[in-house]
């Protein structure tokens, strides 16, 4: 007998490939088993002003497995327990609008609520949890960064599209004897840089874990100008810094406070010039961008998606809310959301996270990390 009859979802945050897949394994496990089902629009956005519609896979929520995006939208800019209001006379104020929120759902008779997202958006899902609102998190983001689970969904896509993009500068690189460098995303954490690195075949691979001495990436093209190697691939986590230099950031934004409020972007530029400067090797970037978040997910998302969005209907099912439905050593399980982002935090190993920040970054004694070091790919130090 299931615990729930009604239940909603919100997709959070930057968008990831396989959150219509999530939401489609969502609806039909509640299909199969008589639970109706709601979007909320744009993520939390449409908690707070309840915006919601009725999923049906005969109509809006039907097709959704290959679909990129999302089809009920999301919001990376709405913390509802810090929100940003503009008064009147033009002076801000951040205010914390969760109660409104918790109202919405009691009115509409939610019993729960499945929150797809990163790091931020399971903070929120564990303050609701925290308020007698029923939550079941699903981790979410290309940067495959979240505590507790090995691998999120929209990740394996991501790394795929890197691995393209760096075979086609390979093909470039060499007919022109430049040195190639490519940008892609991950602000705390060097997954998918190290990960198409090694698919890839790249030589230099910086990842926010380790910042970068450029006097090694430098002894690293040397290296192969004199073996013969008249081009080489450099890939670059967004969030990569040198060791005497900061994080480099685009542009700093304002819309509310508390959120992760900066957007990353310029190290490939940075680096390019640099390695031209002290190479005379002539050197171009590549900032990959927003291409590695869209279109069509990968089989392989395709199908974790699926174990993602049946399983954490299967918890509501079962009753089991506020935690996160994580994959562990192959398996689907949970964790609760306080582990993950409260005060009971795990910190370590278990987790992957540290005691200052949520987020998973690569293990110095990963095995990616080894395989890299075995291939002779310079890592920066
Ligand atoms: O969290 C995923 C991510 O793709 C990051 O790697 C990137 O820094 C960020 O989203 C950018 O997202 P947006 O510009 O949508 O805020």
């Amino acid at each position: 007998m299931s615990k729930v009859k009604k239940v909603a979802i919100l997709t959070n945050g930057g968008d990831a490939p396989g959150l219509n897949a999530v939401i489609r394994a969502i609806v039909k496990t509640a299909r199969t088993n008589g639970i109706e089902c709601y979007g909320f629009i744009e993520g939390y956005k449409g908690l707070l002003f309840n915006n919601y519609v009725k999923l049906d896979l005969n109509t809006n929520a039907s097709g959704l497995l290959h679909k990129g995006g999302t089809i009920i939208g999301t919001s990376n800019a709405t913390n509802v327990f810090n929100y940003k209001v503009t008064n009147e006379d033009g002076t801000v104020e951040y205010k914390d609008l969760s109660d409104v929120c918790v109202q919405n759902i009691k009115n509409a008779g939610f019993d729960c609520i499945f929150t797809l997202g990163g790091d931020g958006t399971q903070k929120s899902s564990r303050d609701f949890s925290l308020k007698g609102v029923n939550c079941i998190g699903v981790p979410k983001t290309i940067d495959n960064d979240v505590a507790h689970t090995d691998m999120t969904f929209g990740y394996n896509t991501a790394v795929s599209i890197a691995t393209d993009a760096i075979d086609r500068l390979h093909t470039t690189a060499e007919s022109h004897h430049r040195v190639m460098v490519l940008e892609v995303m991950g602000r705390y954490a060097g997954w998918i840089a190290l990960e198409s690195a090694i698919a890839g075949g790249a030589d230099v691979a910086l990842i926010p874990e380790i910042p970068y001495d450029i006097n090694k990436v430098v002894a690293k093209i040397e290296e192969r100008r004199a073996r013969g190697k008249q081009f080489s691939i450099v890939v670059t986590s967004e969030g990569a810094k040198p060791i005497d230099g900061e994080l480099i950031v685009k542009k700093k934004l304002d819309d509310g406070k508390g959120l992760d409020n900066i957007r990353l972007g310029g190290i490939g530029e940075k680096l390019a010039n640099d390695i031209e400067e002290l190479t005379g090797i002539v050197s171009r970037n590549t900032t990959l961008g927003y291409v590695q978040r869209g279109g069509t997910p990968s089989a392989f998302d395709r199908v974790l998606s699926t174990k993602y969005g049946t399983k954490a209907m299967e918890l509501a099912m079962e009753g089991v809310f506020n935690v996160l439905v994580n994959y562990k050593d192959g398996k689907m399980g949970y964790v609760s959301l306080e582990d993950v982002v409260g005060n009971n935090k795990v910190v370590g190993a278990a987790s992957g996270n540290t005691k200052e920040s949520n987020i998973r970054t690569v293990p110095l004694d990963d095995d990616l990390i080894r395989v890299a070091r075995d291939l002779g790919m310079c890592l920066g130090d």
